[in-house]
């Protein structure tokens, strides 16, 4: 529950990165030995991965926190159950590592989410140039790869999730792989940082070509993930709505800079400092145009934090959502707390409203969920964000983080 908050002011430190955490656990299947995992968030999300590692035979723990340790003693069970991937896509990238290491794999076939159609056409194809195939059997993607040997590979659109898919397979192929328009996301540079910890040699990782030598061996490391310039989004979000002045700890400006721009033109005063951001916003936020596009493009998953804030902007905004078509479910609950927007196909027009009035609503996924958050803390009345669920699949205690900056968020047990 979410009422009209003052101003924030104080720290908060930022969690690791859920999109690179998942990926990286799923990477510990290419070596056998124990693998130490720092910054690893509290989240739902990776539980349900650890569940799915559980599943293949490795054991996972979490002895401190933030510190995951991931044990592969071999005989694995390369199955990847449709109970566990119908929860979470993003078991998928237990594909290219259990190709890699077992040379087979059986994963449920993701479905649809509340983007739409989620199709991994670009994964498998891939996959399939470095030696695999692939039948769908009873709505599992059954692979095999007697031996993965290295090809060029170009991808038709730069795919997160195939690009790690297919760094996570080529690292162990025979020969040379090169992924041209690859994916240049921060979490991919992370994957190929532990990747390369053990032993692999990927270079080029974060630019659109990837270049990778393939090894016989890899040796359980220790890694430290990537902070989550998503959570960091969130918290600039809930400032630039609320007013106030904030220190975000644990972050990289350089993964974010055309968001600082854009929460700039936003009224949102933002300098990087120390091993974080300083932040400070004072008065409406000004309205603007967004346009989400791959990194470094403006991502995809700031649009519903940001648009929450320009439903409260002076004038009207405009945004497109270049990356997943349909990725709008989140406008109509804005609507029923006063919103004033406008789809047409891909595109936004927001008319910003001196206030939006909380109300009752339901997030449909996590990054919705969040903007339903920072509409509440600028609604009069209390905002009653049901399905806090997905919330938590991405949020290590967002509630209990915002409270301690000022914000009047409580959490309902339902
Ligand atoms: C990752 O999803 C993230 N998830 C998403 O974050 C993020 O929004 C997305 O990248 C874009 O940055 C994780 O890392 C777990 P894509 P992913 O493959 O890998 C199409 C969150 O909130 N496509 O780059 O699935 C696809 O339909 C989540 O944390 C194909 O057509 O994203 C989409 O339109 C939400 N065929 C576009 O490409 C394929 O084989 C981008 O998808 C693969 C993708």
């Amino acid at each position: 529950m979410v009422s009209r908050s003052g101003p924030l002011n104080g720290e908060v430190s930022i969690s690791g990165a859920k999109n690179s955490a998942l990926k990286l656990m799923a990477a510990c299947i290419l070596a056998e030995g124990t693998h130490t995992l720092d910054n690893v968030p509290d989240i739902a999300d990776v539980a349900l991965m650890a569940g799915v590692l559980e599943a293949i035979g490795l054991e996972v723990e979490r002895p401190a926190p933030a510190r995951m340790v991931v044990r592969h003693e071999g005989g694995l069970q390369p199955e990847a159950p449709y109970e566990l991937v119908e929860r979470m896509r993003a078991s998928t990238a237990v594909l290219g590592p259990l190709l890699a290491t077992v040379g087979e794999a059986r994963v449920a076939m993701p479905g649809g989410d509340d983007f739409g159609a989620r199709p991994i056409d670009m994964h498998l194809s891939g996959l399939e140039s470095l030696g695999a195939t692939f039948e769908l059997s009873h709505g599992d993607i059954c692979g095999t790869a007697e031996r993965l040997v290295g090809a060029e590979i170009a991808l038709d659109y730069p795919s997160v999730g195939a690009t790690e898919n297919l760094l996570m397979a080529a690292v162990r192929a025979e020969g040379h792989t090169t992924i041209l328009n690859a994916a240049r996301e921060p979490e991919i540079a992370d994957l190929a940082a532990f990747l390369n910890r053990m032993g692999a040699t990927v270079l080029g990782a974060g630019t659109s070509r990837i270049d990778i030598e393939g090894v016989e061996e890899l040796r359980a490391v220790s890694h430290s993930v990537v902070p989550d310039r998503l959570e960091v989004a969130t918290f600039l979000a809930a400032l630039a709505v609320s007013g106030g002045e904030l220190v975000l700890r644990n972050t990289r400006a350089d993964h974010i800079e055309l968001l600082i721009e854009r929460m700039g033109a936003m009224g949102v005063r933002i300098s990087p400092e120390g091993d974080g951001l300083w932040a400070m916003c004072r008065g409406r936020p000004h309205a603007t145009s967004l346009v989400t596009l791959p990194y470094p493009g403006l991502a995809t998953d700031f649009l519903p934090l940001l648009v929450a804030v320009l439903c409260v902007a002076d004038g009207t905004s405009f945004a497109t959502e270049n990356v997943f078509a349909g990725r709008f479910g989140y406008v109509g609950e804005l609507a029923r707390m006063g919103a004033r927007i406008t789809v047409e196909d891909h595109h936004l027009v927001i008319e910003g409203v001196e206030s939006l009035s909380g109300a009752p609503v339901r997030a449909p996924d996590i990054r919705a969920g969040a903007a339903l958050l920072v509409a509440g803390l600028c609604a009069e009345g209390t905002t009653e964000v049901h399905g806090g669920e997905h919330i938590d699949r991405g949020y290590e205690a967002i509630h209990d983080k915002l409270t301690a900056l000022g914000a009047h968020v409580e959490r309902l047990e339902t």
